[in-house]
């Protein structure tokens, strides 16, 4: 049998991609950011996506293809962060391995996303408001879907690193102890 999946939800500037890759890294797994397969297989950026499709469109498409690799095994997945939002999406990951909600505080988030152009949704006349809002109308859902919550401060992702992978052992540790 597999070790099933470790799966990576919190907002856009959270770290996702570059601690999940970290956590791939020093597992052994393979890594995955559904955001980067979205745009591989269409041939076009995410805000492209979101142009033609709309939200709705890149939805679908985002849910499909976690769909398509929570049924492998093994993998480390970065989701993007609007993943959360659609339930079935949650019940997916957390059938499927291990769920980490990489917390972070807007501050953090904002200092992480202010220079980024690429993310759609804040392509806004106030964009930290958008993140703002975004934030916290979607902290239940991170918690929701989440085994295991990692608060991330300032710190790199070579610090945060054991940190993640203590706590996602110390998870299925236990977990495995009840089976
Ligand atoms: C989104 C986050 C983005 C990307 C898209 C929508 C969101 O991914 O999927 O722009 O709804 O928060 P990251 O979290 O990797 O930036």
């Amino acid at each position: 049998m597999g070790r099933g999946n470790i799966f990576f939800v919190g907002m856009m500037g959270a770290g996702k991609t570059t601690l999940g890759k970290a956590v791939a890294d020093r597992l052994g797994r393979v890594f995955i950011d559904t955001d980067r397969v979205l745009v591989e297989r269409t041939g076009v950026p995410v805000a492209t996506i979101f142009e033609i499709e709309g939200e709705d469109g890149f939805r679908r498409r985002e849910s499909s293809v976690l769909a398509e690799f929570a049924a492998g095994d093994d993998q480390v997945v970065a989701t993007g962060g609007g993943i959360v939002i659609v339930a079935d999406n949650r019940r997916v990951m957390r059938e499927s391995g291990t769920v980490v909600y990489l917390r972070a505080r807007l501050e953090r988030l904002w200092e992480r996303t202010r220079d980024d152009a690429t993310r759609p949704l804040l392509a806004t006349a106030d964009p930290r408001g958008r993140l703002a809002e975004l934030l916290q109308a979607r902290e239940p859902l991170y918690r929701a879907a989440a085994h295991v919550v990692v608060e991330t401060g300032s710190q790199s992702a070579s610090t945060l690193l054991p940190r993640v992978v203590a706590a996602i052992a110390a998870y299925e540790s236990e977990r495995g102890g009840e089976a």
